[in-house]
């Protein structure tokens, strides 16, 4: 058992009051291999951000969960050495298990994600609240969600948005005591957020989704004055990335997200944790897929790696800086 007070990572509970009080949101990018993360801790110590790393069981499957453990704990170091210790997080993303939740706390895990959300009311009620006393008792903190979101929710496939019911979150929160509280307003993961016929279409032909709903957010806040709300699937989908890939041997057709200045007045209120993922793996396809098209020859991963944390960075750093309007709040 090791505690992620000693590894030099934080939980949610500071980050999420000062976040709500100063009317921004804390990023929570997914990481699963090093550029990613590289890309993620020099973005915020440029700009000067909290951070939250997210590790879904994907990711553990894919990356090893002690590798990632030891990044997560490499990452508080490698912000040092760039010069500025920001407060970071180490996140378990859609848990589905206690035994999962446990296993990531007692391996140095600051904060757990503990998604009963497609179970029975009174399950998840249940489950999150198991979590809860595990976890509190070495002061992890923990997000736990209702409402399911319409696309992929890790392996549990949610064909239709199920909204968040504003009359549950006082009854949820007081019987699980949970940390922060994941909605469904109209997110959804993936790149393909929305199928066409849900959304318009611009002048330039660019798909327009349906707005956020912004009325049951302002419901469960009503519900739960200062209490931290958290939004998934908050990737934009930046059209600039989609074409790339397009025009350079990709496939992504009718590719939408959710558009920054929704992303932004959510921000600005009791949203304090946005999860983005696949914009980061849109701007890493992209770069990649750039460097093959105009450099055929080149073999060295580095030769396109690289390029692809740099894209990530600039990425990374836009959202602090323009969307969730954490940077300087380190
Ligand atoms: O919400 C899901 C995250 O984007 C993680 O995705 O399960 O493919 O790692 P993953
Ligand atoms: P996106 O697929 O929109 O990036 O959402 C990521 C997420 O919610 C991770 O939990
Ligand atoms: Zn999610």
């Amino acid at each position: 058992m090791v505690s992620y007070k000693e590894l030099g990572l934080v939980n949610t509970r500071e980050m999420f009051k000062k976040a709500i009080d100063g009317g921004y949101a804390i990023p929570a990018f997914n990481f699963n291999n090093m550029e990613q993360m590289q890309a993620i801790i020099s973005a915020c110590v440029e700009a000067s951000s909290p951070v939250i790393l997210q590790v879904s069981s994907g990711a553990r499957k894919y990356a090893n969960q002690t590798l990632l453990r030891y990044m997560a704990q490499g990452a508080v170091e490698y912000a040092k050495e760039l010069g500025k210790n920001i407060p970071i997080c180490l996140h378990l993303d859609h848990g589905n298990s206690f035994e999962l939740c446990k296993s990531c706390i007692d391996m140095g895990f600051s904060s757990v994600m503990i998604d009963g959300s497609h179970l029975p009311y009174d399950e998840n009620v249940a489950l999150t609240k198991q979590v809860v006393d595990y976890a509190h008792q070495f002061d992890v903190t923990v997000e736990g969600e209702l409402g399911v979101l319409a696309g992929v929710e890790d392996e549990v496939s949610a064909e239709h948005h199920t909204y968040t019911r504003p009359e549950e979150v006082v009854d949820f929160v007081s019987k699980t005591g949970v940390d922060s509280l994941a909605i469904s307003i109209g997110t959804s993961h993936g790149a393909n957020k929305f199928k066409p016929e849900q959304c318009t279409r611009n002048a330039e032909g660019i798909l327009v989704p349906p707005p956020l709903r912004f009325d049951i957010l302002a419901e469960i806040e009503k519900q739960l004055p200062g209490f931290p709300i958290v939004l998934h699937g908050s990737s934009s989908v930046p059209q600039e990335y989609v074409k790339i890939i397009n025009t350079h041997g990709g496939a992504l057709k009718d590719a939408v997200g959710i558009p920054e200045e929704q992303l932004r007045q959510a921000a600005k209120s009791a949203v304090c944790k946005i999860n983005i993922d696949s914009d980061g793996r849109l701007a890493m396809t992209a770069a990649v897929r750039k460097v093959f098209v105009d450099n055929p020859a080149e073999f060295d991963p580095r030769k396109y790696l690289g390029p692809a944390r740099d894209e990530l960075k600039k990425l990374y750093m836009h959202k602090c800086e323009n969307v969730l309007g954490s940077a300087g709040k380190a």
